[in-house]
């Protein structure tokens, strides 16, 4: 494949491959091997219109281990404020000599759209409330790391699943991958097509906690509702927050994942996210990982 736009596009081969090389760059890294040298010569861009930490962060590092030029672009400061459109600034990017481009955007399906553009690789860093993919990946990778294997294993996302590019992604992949997921969301914050996504839904966090393998807490994505969706804080953390309480209603072996970044004190305690079972700081080291592995797969290595 040329591209990465959607994790339901990955088969389980596709997300094997993907994973595997994940486990052996992180093997390289642990020889203390900082720098390796498959993209020289190469250039990736990240074309961020939307805020980021861990992604645009965690992309460039990828890119700079494997010895890729890399050129950071971001919305804010640039042409785009003077209405330059999507299409004219990717050319733009691309007529410098841009290999893969990195993109985020605040629509759904730019990253799409993009690919039809530029002859290089297009990497979905975020789209809108669509996908993820990256996330998803560095996600699976994290769980196999800790927990073994993914086939059977029971997930459970809970939170804002209506805005959640991350839970869309993550249900697509861990799918394939063979896990079970289950959504726990209020009604208000479920999208309506959540009918067709391959996952059971429950309103019930205490009733599915004790099944759990895994509990991936979502952020309320409050900058992208109103107050219909979302009347009270405190009434949502007392339904779906992931507290102390909570957290002793888990199996002693499974984990607790975030993708950050966090609303401490609402959808998950403090305590419970720098607990030892829980994984968020893992997960930010393991997305460089991945984003080495989908970059050498998709312009060094083997075709993915
Ligand atoms: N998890 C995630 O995508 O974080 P950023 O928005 O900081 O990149």
């Amino acid at each position: 494949k040329r591209h990465l736009i959607s994790a339901g596009d990955l088969t389980k081969d596709d997300a094997l491959l993907i994973l595997d090389t994940a486990e052996e760059l992180a093997r390289v890294s642990e020889r203390s091997i900082k720098k390796l040298p498959t993209l020289r010569g190469r250039t990736v861009v990240n074309l961020f219109f939307e805020d980021s930490t861990r992604t645009r962060i965690s992309f460039e590092a990828a890119a700079k281990r494997l010895s890729a030029d890399v050129i950071n672009f971001s919305a804010k400061g640039s042409s785009v404020s003077k209405g330059e459109s999507l299409k004219d600034t990717a050319l733009t990017l691309e007529a410098m000599g841009a290999d893969a481009v990195v993109i985020r955007h605040g629509s759904s399906g730019a990253p799409h759209r993009l690919a039809n553009w530029v002859h290089g690789s297009v990497v979905n860093a975020g789209d809108g409330t669509h996908e993820h993919p990256t996330q998803a990946l560095l996600d699976a990778f994290s769980m196999r790391r800790r927990l073994g294997g993914l086939e059977g294993r029971r997930i459970t996302v809970v939170g804002d699943i209506l805005h959640s590019r991350v839970a869309r992604s993550n249900v697509l992949l861990l799918h394939t991958l063979g896990a079970e997921v289950t959504l726990v969301a209020p009604p208000t914050l479920l999208p309506v097509s959540v009918g067709d996504w391959p996952c059971e839904v429950s309103y019930d966090l205490d009733a599915v906690l004790p099944k759990s393998d895994v509990v991936m807490m979502l952020r309320v994505q409050k900058e992208r509702m109103n107050a219909a969706y979302f009347p009270s804080e405190r009434e949502y953390s007392r339904r779906y927050g992931l507290d102390r309480d909570r957290f002793a209603k888990m199996p002693d072996d499974a984990i607790v994942m975030h993708p950050g970044p966090m609303n401490r004190g609402m959808e998950i305690a403090a305590e419970v996210a720098d607990s030892a079972r829980s994984t968020i700081v893992e997960q930010v080291a393991n997305g460089v990982t991945i984003r080495m592995a989908v970059l050498y797969l998709l312009l060094g290595g083997e075709t993915a």
